[in-house]
């Protein structure tokens, strides 16, 4: 059996090199969480935050999905068996579906729907032993709204808030609790080709005259980790500034 190599609740987190996954590892830190944290490539800002902190980055491609199965088992066997994953990592490429390459489909729906499903299934076992878990899937409020020229990406997102809902009811039983996280529009890397006028108008439509941010999106992750949401499962937390109202 595998102890944990900490009294800390461990936390894996993909995609944590930037953006939101870089946001949500900081806060995490900063609560006393153990992590270990996920991306192709690491970033300064990662690693400045690996030196000085209890987290771990491991490279690792999403898209190599066969290989899924060795990073879970040797994550446990280092790192103990986690309290949570979030399955934050995902690719938002856009264009009309009608020219979109074959291949980039494969990838965005590897990365974004098969990877997240499959860190669940084999991470969920360790859980199912502790009969204490937490996962969170990152979707986005394109899952519901819809955008021009993010049809993949949208339906990836859907099938995220789908696979929750049925997974919550599968685990909840076992203390396991399956939610998401749906950001609007935020400004990161994969947004930024969003800028001027446009940017402008995203923000006018927002009741509160704003962007959410990484920070305000990990704040739910968090929350959703915590103890006072131990009654919540199978929903979707929106965090967008009010755009959606
Ligand atoms: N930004 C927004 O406006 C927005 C809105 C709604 C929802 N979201 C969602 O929020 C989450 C984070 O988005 P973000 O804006 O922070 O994106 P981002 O800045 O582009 O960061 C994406 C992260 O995922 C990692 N990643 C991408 N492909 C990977 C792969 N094949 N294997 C391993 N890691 C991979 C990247 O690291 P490497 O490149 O080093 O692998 C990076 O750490 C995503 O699920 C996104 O769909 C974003």
């Amino acid at each position: 059996m595998q102890q944990p190599t900490s009294n800390k609740k461990l936390v894996i987190v993909t995609g944590a090199s930037r953006g939101l996954g870089l946001a949500i590892c900081h806060l995490l830190a900063a609560d006393n969480y153990q992590v270990v944290a996920i991306s192709r490539a690491s970033s300064a800002a990662l690693d400045a935050l690996c030196s000085s902190n209890d987290v771990t980055h491991i490279p690792f491609d999403l898209g190599n999905l066969e290989s899924l199965h060795e990073l879970t088992k040797s994550i446990v066997k280092i790192h103990g068996r986690p309290y949570a994953l979030i399955n934050n990592a995902a690719v938002g490429f856009d264009g009309v579906l009608a020219t979109m390459h074959n291949s980039e489909i494969n990838t965005l729906l590897n990365v974004n729907v098969q990877a997240p499903i499959l860190l669940t299934k084999y991470l969920s076992r360790a859980m199912l032993l502790n009969r204490t878990g937490r996962i969170i899937n990152i979707s986005s409020i394109i899952a519901n709204t819809g955008f021009n020229g993010l049809s993949v990406y949208a339906a990836s997102k859907a099938a995220l808030e789908g696979f929750t809902r049925s997974l919550a009811r599968e685990v909840g039983k076992a203390g396991i609790t399956v939610n998401c996280v749906a950001p609007g529009y935020m400004q990161t890397d994969m947004t930024d080709s969003l800028t001027g006028d446009k940017l402008e108008a995203v923000k006018r439509r927002s009741p509160l005259g704003t962007l959410a941010t990484p920070e305000d999106a990990a704040g739910a992750v968090l929350y959703l980790l915590s103890d006072s949401a131990k009654s919540i499962t199978g929903t979707t937390i929106t965090v967008d500034a009010g755009s959606t109202a």
